[in-house]
């Protein structure tokens, strides 16, 4: 597979290309799927739909990979939160981590009841062409905890923030909890068929910087070792989104690390990349216009010379962006001539 062989630093005829949040609302495809669900959850939970819609991204824009259509908040739910998703508020927990005995009421053992995940990797690892990746993910520590924390999505992070600088063994036994269930059901995603897993760090930059070592860097290292030691031949992506002025302390047993957009490419490059693969970084808003999408693209190969590199976006795909111009994008990667 070429995607997996990228990751591993290989030499690859082109560029593999994927991008994040790739099955979704700018895909109508994606929204008759989503309506005959019923719901965005419900979609998560139907082996079949999901694996359906997984599959999507690859039909309609030969990107080199799928990733598991699901969402990183279905562990806390496993692990004993009720959550809802509403439309234009986004995710919603009924009830919020603020104690110790909140911590102690969580299960240790969500992934045993995450089958309906397993079961869509198992399908869609059937149907997928064998060229092409499978993606698993989960979120990282911090920021599922910052959701069970704060109860939904936030823009100061105050509440967790006050527990990490007033009772931090509190936010250390809630990390701890989570980072086990997230290394049982990754390895559970692994053996249901994902040739890749991707750690999610999307409120990284809520942080400052011991901080990030201390409350969520270590985790995601903690997690990425022991799927390195139990299954060396499967890729460990990293991604923590706004960090870009720590990149001198990131280290760790992992293979790709994801650089989102605010951060130059040139100097992940110079930094990281000859440790690790780099994974990134087009801005996505500049696919609302075709020729700040090229040049932005063109860019970005020309940093990297078709060497340890796989194309994404620097974020998730938004729904409204073009879908003609995602397709001429794939396109466009695998025709470049270095
Ligand atoms: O295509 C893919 O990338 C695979 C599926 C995927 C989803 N969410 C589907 C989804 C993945 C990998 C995620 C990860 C995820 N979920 C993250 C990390 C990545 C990132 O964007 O930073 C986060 C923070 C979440 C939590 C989450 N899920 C939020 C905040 C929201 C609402 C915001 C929004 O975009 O509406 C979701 C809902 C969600 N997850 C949707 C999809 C396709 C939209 C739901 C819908 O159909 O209405």
């Amino acid at each position: 597979m070429i995607f997996v062989d990228a990751c591993f630093g290989k030499d690859t005829p082109y560029t593999p290309v994927w991008f994040m949040r790739q099955a979704g609302r700018y895909l109508s495809e994606y929204m008759e799927v989503r309506s005959k669900a019923g719901d965005f959850l419900s979609l998560c939970k139907n082996p079949a739909l999901a694996s359906e819609v997984t599959l999507q991204p690859v039909d309609i824009l030969d990107v080199d990979a799928a990733i598991l259509f699901s969402d990183i908040l279905v562990v806390p739910m496993e692990m004993g939160m009720e959550l809802g998703f509403f439309k234009g508020e986004g995710p919603k927990f009924s009830k919020t981590i603020d104690s110790f005995s909140d911590v102690k009421s969580l299960s240790l053992d969500s992934s045993s009841r995450l089958n309906y995940v397993y079961d869509t990797i198992s399908l869609t690892r059937e149907k997928l062409h064998k060229d092409k990746a499978l993606i698993g993910f989960c979120g990282a520590p911090w920021t599922l905890a910052t959701y069970m924390v704060e109860g939904e999505g936030s823009k100061t992070y105050a509440k967790s923030k006050k527990i990490l600088y007033s009772n931090k063994e509190l936010l250390h036994a809630l990390l701890e909890k989570i980072t086990h269930n997230l290394k049982e059901y990754l390895k559970c995603q692994i053996k249901a068929g994902v040739n890749a897993v991707m750690i999610f760090d999307s409120w990284a930059s809520a942080l400052e910087c011991d901080s990030y070592f201390e409350f969520s860097w270590e985790y995601l290292k903690d997690i990425a070792q022991e799927i390195k030691k139990e299954y060396p031949h499967i890729p460990v992506i990293l991604f923590p989104k706004g960090i870009s002025g720590f990149l001198d302390r990131i280290d760790g047993e992992f293979d790709v690390f994801g650089v989102d957009w605010s951060t130059p490419l040139l100097q992940a490059k110079n930094l990281l990349g000859d440790k690790y693969v780099l994974q990134g970084n087009l801005e996505p808003c500049r696919i609302y216009n075709r020729d700040s999408m090229l040049s932005g693209a063109k860019e970005i190969l020309e940093i990297m010379k078709g060497k340890r590199h796989i194309f994404n976006l620097g974020h998730g795909m938004l729904p409204d962006l073009p879908r003609e111009n995602a397709i001429e994008l794939v396109k466009f990667i695998h025709n470049y001539k270095f």
